[in-house]
């Protein structure tokens, strides 16, 4: 890196932390001063910069604004937390530990007790552990984004898991402090002490928790937080807030926000486990340990640079040119395959068949709850030999993701199958240093193979570190692909979906942004795009978000549309003209602000 890259990449990997840099914004939804310019970067330096970002997940505590993950005062928590863990293991008698979340953070919820609960039973122990995402399991699978803005059914679907339950530890996850489902099942546990014990893992300070009226809802995620902080004073309710940074792109809480979660998560759980079954006492410095383990892990995946670089140039080169893009993968790192794809759909307003991931096993192997979710939601690889397979072609990429623990010889007949249609294959393999795997075949199967060869970790599951180094690799390279394909401007998700109230005033913000418009000005124009009228009408002007979030799940380029008619005073009609000329959207936009 030259010298001057590396001053001004140094001093804006701190910018975000000032006071004065966008101060109305929480740290979850501020742009990273690091991506400014991803929309124009090349392959390589799409990846560096999602490094550079990733890092900031580790940095440590640099003033008193922020906590960081590992500040003393969250390790102290994660401490806390695991010993409550462990008692519960220890007795699990009319018990449960509760994970839940909206979006990403639910199919975290589902990916972490899915781990523990397996690690129970290889002790011949029952499982204790129960996620819940809102939406039900097709949110797994797919953007059911209305959920999130219910605070009742958070509260419902949490006393449901719960029934019959006399002790419960309830751990919302809400990346942004934001989620009125979150807010609510919260909520529900301040009301019964008796039984729950709230913890919440999110990524603001406190004072950034959202502060905006819930409809019905005498509370907000605010006055929430601030009661659980109360009491957090003795012990009763425990909050792990550090912040890790704003992400890459604008609000894009998959990326770190989930990153983060599977750490502190899987440390906490990790140290109550081998608290409760091998008798290794919670330590401060054990937790240290394991989070500096999961620290290591970014190091070796992003060694891997160049190979990442080359597999997100293939894929964005796929999605230009409107083809598509396959994961078929074996046990947990199908599961991230699956999930990365499926929030492809809400991030970057990509079709379904874009990204899409395959898991060896199918519904047996993912053993969600509700178990095969239909017709629409095909997931096995014989889902993939018979319904995808068939229509591709060398322009479309297909990723195989494994480790040396799994079937190879699978691996290598799936391989061989997609060989007969595409060259354009690829692998991910992970595996423990020194070993053998014969996989020879394989790497000669495909155009290329990245190996990532772990030492065995000083702490931790190597499965785990595997998984996260899956998620940062997947991350990079769909987040890439679309940004090589023009879905982003500047570091911001143009189309993003309007489907909740986060997501609206995500929406008018951006505009804002970008228009240089009155907040008031921006709202009108994105109801128009919405309602796709050009003049607003009493009955929308008195509708409720809900009612207007609820509208926004059949359009398409709202967000586009309403930008372009900000900057050129033109009608819906002619933008949607102009947006169909151009279908790149940031290449529409930078014509209208030329
Ligand atoms: O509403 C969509 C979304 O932003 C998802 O992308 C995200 O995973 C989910 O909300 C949950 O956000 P949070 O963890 O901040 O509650």
């Amino acid at each position: 890196m030259a010298q001057s890259e590396w001053t001004c990449s140094l001093s804006s990997v701190h910018e975000w932390e000032s006071p004065d840099y966008e101060p109305s914004l929480p740290v979850s939804e501020k742009s990273n001063p690091l991506t400014r310019d991803i929309d124009r970067a090349s392959a390589s330096r799409i990846v560096r910069m999602l490094q550079a970002c990733d890092a900031q997940m580790f940095q440590e505590e640099s003033g008193a604004t922020y906590q960081r993950l590992l500040s003393e005062q969250v390790v102290a928590t994660l401490m806390e937390v695991a010993q409550k863990v462990e008692i519960i293991l220890k007795d699990p008698r009319d018990s449960l530990v509760v994970l839940s979340g909206c979006g990403t953070s639910g199919r975290l919820a589902f990916l972490i007790t899915s781990a523990f609960n397996r690690a129970l039973q290889e002790l011949s122990q029952r499982s204790l552990y129960s996620y819940i995402i809102a939406g039900g399991d097709r949110a797994l699978l797919s953007s059911q984004e209305a959920p999130e803005d219910d605070p009742k059914l958070g509260m419902l679907s949490l006393k449901k898991v719960c029934e019959g339950k006399k002790r419960v530890l309830f751990i919302g996850i809400s990346c942004g402090l934001s989620a009125p489902f979150v807010a609510g099942q919260l909520e529900l546990c301040l009301q019964h002490p008796e039984v729950y014990t709230p913890v919440l893992v999110g990524f603001n300070p406190p004072h950034q928790a959202r502060n905006e009226p819930i409809p019905g809802c005498t509370f907000t995620f605010r006055s929430v937080v601030q009661r659980m902080q109360e009491l957090a004073k003795s012990h009763k309710a425990f909050l792990i807030n550090p912040a890790v940074g704003p992400e890459a792109v604008s609000g894009s809480s998959r990326m770190k926000g989930g990153s983060a979660t599977k750490i502190l998560l899987e440390v906490v759980l990790s140290a109550a486990h081998a608290a409760a079954f091998t008798n290794t006492p919670v330590t401060y410095k054990g937790i240290l340990q394991h989070m500096r383990a999961y620290e290591k892990t970014l190091d070796i995946t992003y060694a891997q640079k160049e190979g990442i670089s080359a597999l997100l140039e293939a894929a964005g080169q796929s999605l230009q040119r409107g083809r598509r893009v396959c994961y078929l993968g074996w046990g947990s790192l199908a599961t991230l395959g699956l999930i990365d794809a499926s929030e492809c759909i809400p991030t970057f307003g990509a079709d379904y068949e874009d990204v899409r991931g395959f898991i060896s096993g199918g519904y047996r192997a993912l053993n969600n709850n509700e178990g095969p979710l239909g017709p629409d939601f095909c997931i096995a690889h014989e889902d993939f030999l018979h319904l995808v397979l068939p229509s591709l072609d060398d322009r479309d990429v297909v990723l195989l993701l494994y480790t040396q623990s799994d079937d190879v010889s699978d691996v290598e007949k799936m391989a061989l199958r997609v060989r007969e249609k595409t060259s354009n294959l690829h692998a991910v393999c992970h595996r423990v240093e020194g070993d053998t795997a014969a996989d020879d075949d394989i790497n000669k199967l495909c155009s290329s193979s990245l190996k990532i060869n772990w030492p065995p970790p000083a702490s931790g599951s190597l499965l785990h570190m595997w998984e996260l180094s899956t998620k940062l690799l997947l991350n990079s390279l769909s987040t890439g692909a679309h940004v090589l394909k023009g879905k982003i401007y500047q570091n911001h998700m143009m189309d993003v979906q309007v489907t909740n109230s986060k997501l609206y005033c995500r929406a008018t913000r951006l505009l804002q942004k970008l228009s240089g418009c009155p907040e008031i000005q921006c709202e009108e124009a994105l109801l128009k795009a919405v309602y796709r009228v050009d003049e607003l009408t009493v009955d929308i002007t008195s509708s409720d978000i809900i009612t207007h979030t609820h509208t926004a799940r059949n359009r398409t380029k709202v967000v586009p549309l309403a930008l372009v008619c900000l900057l050129t005073g033109c009608s819906l009609m002619e933008a949607e003209t102009h947006l169909q000329q151009q279908p790149i959207v940031r290449e529409a936009v930078e014509a209208c602000l030329a």
